[in-house]
């Protein structure tokens, strides 16, 4: 095991507040984003480093699944800049940006119910991964989702909910990325479910892998982030870390509103 996703990249050094350039992987500058006429991002800006763990809370319309959807060029932001490993990549197409190494496991799993896991897998690797090395990493990637392997050749719609969400994870991992970006991967799972959802996320931060959460359940995601920010109206109220967050902001306020536990599922 353990053979994927070693980490090759600089150490983050949490106190540093200037991080080098080569440090930052994704660095998002005053995006604004519109449905239509309506403006939902007013000037976003966040950064993230190699190896960091960020999430994004914020209560639903917040628009933390916009900005997800903004850097992984599925929403055309209107103005501001997206920078991906030091690369400007404002308006690449989603495709484009899947094989640079962003991936996104987005709100609600969105897997291919009639495919099979298998398959679904196949689609994850599409364009990143040589077939030589995909099968070489599929034993390995079994121990981290034992669950796939059972279910290797089963149809994704006959997953329960929490497999499913692993078959997602599992989908938008095998690419290899360099960064990872979630969508509430624990909405609607119970809690047993979660649990192992947290469990896997912080088992990828020990592997050295980005990751860009968005969470509902803001009080785990606070205690596992090694940054945070607080959306609110399509802004950042809050960036920074989450054990210094109590003296600046109120976190049972209005920003969070998120619950400890998932649904039943
Ligand atoms: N396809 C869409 N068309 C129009 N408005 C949308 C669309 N998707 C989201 N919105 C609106 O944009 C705002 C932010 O949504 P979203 O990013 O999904 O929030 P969050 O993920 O924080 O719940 C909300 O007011 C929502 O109603
Ligand atoms: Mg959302």
């Amino acid at each position: 095991m353990n053979k994927l996703w070693k980490t090759k990249t600089s150490v983050v050094n949490p106190e540093s507040e200037s991080p080098a350039p080569q440090d930052l992987i994704l660095q998002v500058s005053d995006l604004v984003v519109s449905y239509g006429s309506i403006q939902v991002l007013h000037g976003v800006s966040l950064d993230i480093r190699r190896g960091e763990l960020v999430s994004i809370c914020g209560v639903n319309g917040a628009g933390k699944s916009t900005i997800l959807k903004s850097i992984a060029g599925i929403l055309k932001p209107r103005s501001g800049s997206v920078c991906f490993k030091n690369m400007d990549v404002t308006g690449k197409k989603p495709e484009q940006l899947h094989k640079l190494g962003i991936s996104l496991v987005p709100e609600g799993r969105d897997i291919f119910p009639t495919l099979t896991v298998e398959e679904n897998l196949r689609i994850g690797s599409f364009g990143r991964h040589e077939p030589k090395r995909y099968a070489e990493d599929l034993e390995d990637f079994f121990h981290l989702f034992p669950i796939l392997k059972e279910r290797y050749h089963q149809a994704g719609g006959l997953l329960s909910g929490g497999e499913q969400q692993m078959l997602a994870i599992a989908r938008g991992l095998i690419s290899h990325p360099d960064l990872l970006m979630m969508d509430e991967p624990s909405l609607g799972l119970s809690p047993n479910r979660v649990d192992q959802i947290f469990d896997l996320i912080l088992e990828l931060k020990s592997r050295g892998i980005t990751i860009l959460l968005v969470e509902q359940n803001a009080s785990r995601a606070l205690r596992i982030a090694d940054r945070t920010y607080l959306f609110s109206n399509g802004r950042i109220e809050y960036a920074g870390k989450p054990d210094e967050m109590g003296s600046e902001v109120d976190i049972t306020s209005v920003y969070l509103g998120a619950k400890e536990g998932g649904m039943a599922s």
